[in-house]
């Protein structure tokens, strides 16, 4: 396949290969369109980004941030919430410009046009320039299930069980865990230039093996990516 797969020594190196690409875009372009994605697996990328900044080696005045997807009925301010993530591990450190971040709407009562509007924004924007990505056990990309058509743009979605019992350890129960979010479609998140997906741990193991097959379906979202120019994956401990 087309895929640049970068093996990390461990997380920590994950993190700094993950962190290192993303400063030295933002260095050629102090502009950049970033997309952000949200998980256990970016909080360390994250976490070198802010020490960048700190150290005064980055500004982001002029960047701007679209994140991938957020729950439906959720509360920004809800610790669970991918606001309150994004907020607490980035966005609160730096200095992006509240009105150049941008996540889906997930409590909106017009979610539709919240969709649509939401990708109207990053074309507007010019597109993402860089999309950070995670992958679900079962493949997913953002929250694009399995058998979610790969040429939708940004909509409302059911989550599969999997993934709420995969994410049910960010909320007090499984029934607080939503039914229900909204996400970047394939389309959108294949609409960026250049695309980074980190993969973490042996729970990802089946997952990097199928992605790693180069087999393209729409059993496996992330599998789309392979009709992406521009992907690097960088993966740690995934045996
Ligand atoms: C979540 C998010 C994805 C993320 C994935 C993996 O459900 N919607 O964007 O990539 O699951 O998360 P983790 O890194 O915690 O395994």
């Amino acid at each position: 396949t087309n895929f640049k797969w970068i093996e990390a020594a461990n997380y920590d190196e994950l993190s700094k290969i993950a962190a290192t690409i993303f400063i030295d875009q933002l260095k050629k372009d102090s502009a950049t369109v970033f997309g952000m994605a949200t998980g256990g697996t970016p909080e360390g990328f994250y976490k070198k980004l802010v020490a960048a900044y700190k150290a005064g080696e980055i500004s982001f005045k002029q960047a701007k941030s679209f994140n991938l997807d957020e729950y439906i009925g959720i509360n920004p301010a809800n610790e669970a919430s991918y606001h309150y993530y994004m907020d607490y591990n980035l966005f609160n450190h730096i200095d992006m410009k509240r009105e150049n971040i941008y996540l889906p709407a997930g409590n909106k009562s017009n979610l539709e046009k919240a969709a649509a509007e939401y990708d109207a924004l990053i074309n507007a924007a010019g597109n993402i320039d860089i999309q950070l990505l995670g992958i679900g056990v079962n493949g997913h990309i953002g929250f694009n299930e399995p058998g979610t058509p790969f040429d939708l743009g940004t909509n409302i979605v059911e989550l599969a069980q999997s993934t709420r019992e995969a994410n049910q350890v960010y909320f007090d129960s499984i029934d607080d865990v939503p039914t229900h979010a909204i996400t970047m479609g394939i389309k959108t998140i294949l609409s960026s230039k250049k695309i980074v997906l980190l993969i973490s741990g042996a729970s990802k193991q089946e997952a990097f093996d199928r992605l790693r097959s180069g087999v393209v379906t729409e059993d496996f979202p992330a599998s789309a990516l392979h009709n992406h120019p521009d992907v690097t994956v960088i993966y740690t401990d995934v045996k």
